[in-house]
């Protein structure tokens, strides 16, 4: 079973980087190794776990590549059902629903809940 290196990046906080198997989410590995991610349905249609593709390991060798927007997110993600919390905007922008995203690559993500403020209008501010 393949396993992959994800960094998570806390938008203003700290970075961790976690092993994650081909056929776990960025959620349940996170949860397995206590690294807290928010979360809420756990089925892809709330949009809580939402993360932003930074970067995608890999592609560095090829210099052409390293200039490029790295945000491909079906480069990096085999999803395990359809991400309906993520309009086509926004998956062609790099955000991803961590919890039924599995990597396909080793790779770099903004997380936490300062991603998730990027999507939604707070009515309350
Ligand atoms: S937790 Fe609801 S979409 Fe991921």
């Amino acid at each position: 079973m393949a396993r992959y290196e994800v960094a998570l990046d806390w938008v203003g906080g700290p970075s961790r980087t976690i092993d994650v198997d081909e056929n776990e989410t960025v959620l349940e590995a996170s949860q397995r190794t206590g690294r807290s991610l928010p979360y809420g349905c756990r089925t892809g249609a709330c949009g809580t776990c939402v993360g932003r593709l930074l970067a995608i390991d890999g592609t560095a060798a090829d210099d052409d590549a390293r200039d490029e927007e790295p945000t491909n997110v079906a480069d990096a993600f085999a999803y395990r059902r359809t991400p309906k919390a993520l309009k086509s905007r926004h998956r062609d922008d790099g955000y991803v629903l961590l919890c039924i995203a599995a990597p396909r690559t080793d790779c770099r993500i903004a997380v936490g809940s300062r991603v998730q403020a990027e999507l939604v209008d707070n009515p309350w501010k």
